[in-house]
């Protein structure tokens, strides 16, 4: 169990995220290494969702020819070819007493005890999700991937490792070359990750953002 935790100071913090951008030009010639991508893999994992009920899966992509497949679906944005690792974050299409379940069975498998002793979260899971049709269950299901992204955008800062948040795809055409449909999944967003390039003029353009008596309130 973790005690004791190296703090960031809070400058710290704003800096890693200042050096953070939508990086437009990867160098192609850089690869994230396999330990590191580890990391990154279990960020995505970590992700907390809505009864943690994690309606998702990350596809990530570092075949070539797969890329280059995508590339002419994404608004020609060379990002996705260029990077080291395109995720693409999918949301699972169906979310039934079945998956509830079998994420019950996850959880006693880790924590040990009976299931029935679930049944009163069991019961509040179902009601949630049977108060929704198909259409608001995938919606629900992809605010949950964006969660997963922006953690996903914030942990690749801290190592250091660039990313560009993409919802300029296709998700029908990302689908059928994923053939993600018959995995019961449909294509969310995406976020390639990778090396900025040294000629990429926005590294170093100024934040654009409101100011933060507009944004953020302390009552
Ligand atoms: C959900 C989402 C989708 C985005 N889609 C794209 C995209 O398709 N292509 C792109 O170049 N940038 C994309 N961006 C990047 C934004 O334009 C960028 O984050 C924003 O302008 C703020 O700039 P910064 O991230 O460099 O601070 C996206 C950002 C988010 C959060």
């Amino acid at each position: 169990m973790i005690t004791r935790m190296h703090q960031l100071s809070p400058q710290d913090l704003v800096d890693r995220l200042q050096w953070r951008y939508a990086t437009k030009k990867f160098d192609v010639s850089k690869i994230i290494p396999d330990e590191v991508w580890s990391g990154i893999a279990s960020s995505l994992v970590l992700t907390p969702s809505s009864f943690g009920l994690q309606p998702w899966h990350f596809v990530t992509i570092r075949d070539r020819k797969i890329k280059e497949e995508l590339l002419p679906h994404s608004w020609g944005q060379a990002q996705v070819t260029d990077c080291s690792h395109f995720v693409v974050l999918t949301a699972k299409t169906s979310m039934t007493e079945a998956e509830i379940d079998s994420f019950l069975a996850r959880t006693i498998e880790i924590r040990g005890g009976q299931i029935d002793q679930l049944n009163p979260y069991r019961d509040m899971m179902v009601g949630f999700t049977k108060n929704m049709d198909d259409a608001a269950k995938l919606q629900w299901a992809k605010l949950q991937t964006y969660i997963a992204l922006g953690q996903l955008m914030t942990t690749t800062a801290l190592l250091g490792i660039d990313a560009c948040p993409m919802e300029g795809i296709n998700p029908t055409e990302y689908d059928r070359i994923l053939g993600l449909e018959e995995k019961g999944l449909t294509t969310s967003v995406a976020c390639a990750l990778g090396y900025r390039c040294s000629e990429d003029k926005y590294a170093n353009a100024p934040k654009v953002r409101f100011d933060k008596s507009e944004i953020v309130t302390l009552i």
